[in-house]
């Protein structure tokens, strides 16, 4: 039986999954107000920004903006098909994909999955929900701007990066962690459509990864070498 199918990760994600469905910057009272005088203009320009995304993001600290259910399965089934022990995330936020990932190191026998987040408030959650999932042991929780948390002590290689922060960061990112992975490593990048420098380089022919968007939300690419 599958660690994400069961008892208590399975119930653990129904409850959070639902919550997150149901928590929206427009109706969330610490930041409704800020994110409803904004034009959809100015949303979109905020989250590709790269000066502005400490201010975006602490505000959206009560907001779980979590990745959907489908992507947290599709987390699981490519770190499982993989046989990942060693995956990095950018972006913890409440620790959905968290739990799913750190789901598929548990059935794959253990590991180690290395998660960035620079609001206290998100790490302090996310670590209550690993915990409550049984999940912690295998979590190294890394407070602060991921630029910083993930800029050394990185394992020797990484079979899955996952990438879900500021998308204005998502090639600075790629550029800390691209040493360490492995020949076939994967890497979900969610909602890249932000970040256009991204797609471009994870998408050039000769670039070293194969790369397809993956239904609406993500861009899944493979490290060739
Ligand atoms: C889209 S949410 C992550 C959702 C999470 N992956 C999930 O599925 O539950 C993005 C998170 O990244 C955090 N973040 C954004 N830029 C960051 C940075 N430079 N360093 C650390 N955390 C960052 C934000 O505070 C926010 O909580």
């Amino acid at each position: 039986m599958s660690t994400l199918l069961s008892a208590p990760v399975a119930p653990l994600l129904d409850r959070l999954f639902a919550h997150a469905d149901a928590t929206e910057p427009a109706t969330t009272p610490s930041v409704a107000d800020y994110w409803n005088g904004l034009s959809r203009e100015e949303r979109a320009q905020l989250v590709r920004s790269r000066a502005d995304y400490a201010e975006f993001y602490g505000r959206m600290k009560d907001v779980p903006l979590a990745v959907s259910r489908e992507t947290g399965t599709l987390l699981y089934m490519l770190a499982r098909i993989g046989g990942a022990t060693s995956i990095v995330e950018f972006g913890t936020s409440f620790g959905l994909s968290t739990l799913c990932l750190a789901a598929a190191l548990s059935d794959n026998g253990g590991g180690r999955l290395i998660t960035s987040e620079f609001e206290p408030s998100k790490v302090a959650r996310a670590r209550t929900h690993l915990t409550e999932g049984g999940l912690a042991h295998l979590v190294e929780f890394r407070e602060g701007d991921a630029l910083d948390t993930l800029a050394s002590d990185l394992p020797e290689h990484v079979d899955l990066l996952l990438l879900d922060g500021a998308k204005a960061l998502y090639p600075d990112i790629l550029d800390l962690i691209e040493p360490r992975l492995r020949q076939g490593a994967v890497i979900v990048a969610d909602n890249a459509d932000f970040c256009p420098a991204y797609l471009e380089r994870v998408r050039a022919v000769g670039g070293g990864y194969l790369s397809v968007p993956f239904g609406s939300e993500v861009e899944v690419s493979l490290r060739l070498g």
